[in-house]
C-alpha cells in the first residue's frame, strides 16, 4: 500500500506569527491518521515547527529548497544539514518557480536530490510540462526528460525513498487544474517509467503526489485516480480548513 500524503506548500507566504497559528489550528483540526500532512513552510519556521508536530506521527515539516554543496562559502544559503538538524524530514526539490525564477536545471537539481539524501532528507520532486509542452502534445516526453535527466543515476535504493510529485506549470496558482483524466493519465505514465528503469516493487510502492490548483472541492476526483496518491498544495494550504478539507479527501 502506497502512502497518501498532502502536503502543503506555503511558498513565500506566513510571518513567523501566522506560521505558528496556522500549524496550531492544523493541529486542532480532526483528519485521517493514515494520510500523511507534511507542512512545507519558509526556512525560518522550520525548528518551530518542528518542534509543534514531533508528537505527531502524522505530521512532517518539509523545507521548500535546498543548498546543492554541503556547506561552505555560500552567503545566504541553507544546507539539507541544516534543515534536518531543525527537524525537518523532507525537502521540495524542482519546483517549477525555482526553475523558472532561479534558473535551476536538472544538471543542478541532480545535485540537490543527492546532498538531501546524503543528510537524511526525502526529496519531494517536483516536475511537469508547460503549456506550451501541451499544447503541442510533447506533455509526456517532457516530463519523461525531467524525470530522466535529474533522477535515474540514482541507485534502486536511493529512488526508492524518493516522493514525486506531478506539477503541470500551467496549473499552478492558475485556477486550472488538470482534469482528473489527464492526471491519472501522466502518473500512471511516470509510474511506467519507474517501472521500465527500477521495476515493479519500486514502481508500486512510490508515492506521486499531484499539484496544481488542488482544492477542497476538486481534490476528491483527483484522489480518486488510482495512481494519484495524494497532492501538493499551494494556495489552499494557507488555510487551516482548506488544507484538513483536503486530507479528508481520500
Ligand atoms: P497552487 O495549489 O497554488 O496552484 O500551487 C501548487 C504548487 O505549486 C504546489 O507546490
Amino acid at each position: 500500500m502506497r502512502r497518501k500524503i498532502v502536503a502543503g506548500n506555503w511558498k513565500m507566504n506566513k510571518n513567523i506569527h501566522q506560521g505558528l497559528e496556522l500549524v496550531n489550528e492544523l493541529i486542532a483540526l480532526d483528519s485521517p491518521a493514515d494520510v500523511l500532512k507534511i507542512i512545507a513552510p519558509p526556512f525560518v519556521h522550520i525548528a518551530h515547527i518542528s518542534q509543534l508536530v514531533k508528537s505527531k506521527s502524522d505530521m512532517a515539516v518539509a523545507a521548500q529548497n535546498c543548498h546543492q554543496e554541503t556547506s561552505g562559502a555560500y552567503t545566504g544559503e541553507i544546507s539539507a544539514e541544516m534543515i534536518s538538524s531543525c527537524g525537518a524530514q523532507y525537502v521540495i526539490i524542482g519546483h517549477s518557480e525555482r526553475r523558472l525564477y532561479f534558473g535551476e536545471n536538472s544538471a543542478l537539481l541532480t545535485q540537490k536530490v543527492n546532498t538531501a539524501l546524503a543528510n537524511s532528507l526525502t526529496p519531494i520532486f517536483c516536475l511537469g510540462e508547460n503549456m506550451e509542452e501541451r499544447n503541442a502534445n510533447k506533455h509526456l516526453e517532457a516530463v519523461k526528460q525531467q524525470l530522466k535527466d535529474a533522477l535515474f543515476h540514482l541507485t534502486p535504493a536511493e529512488f526508492s525513498k524518493l516522493i514525486i510529485a506531478y506539477e503541470p506549470v500551467w496549473a499552478i496558482g492558475t485556477g486550472l487544474t488538470a482534469t482528473s483524466h489527464q492526471a491519472q493519465g501522466m502518473h500512471n505514465f511516470i509510474r511506467a517509467e519507474i517501472n521500465k528503469k527500477y521495476g515493479k516493487d519500486i514502481s508500486e510502492q512510490i508515492s506521486i503526489l499531484y499539484g496544481g490548483s488542488c482544492n477542497a472541492q476538486n481534490a476528491k476526483e483527483l484522489f480518486a485516480c488510482i495512481d494519484v496518491d495524494g497532492g501538493l498544495i499551494g494556495g489552499a494550504s494557507l488555510k487551516a480548513a482548506d488544507f484538513i478539507a483536503i486530507a479528508n479527501s481520500f
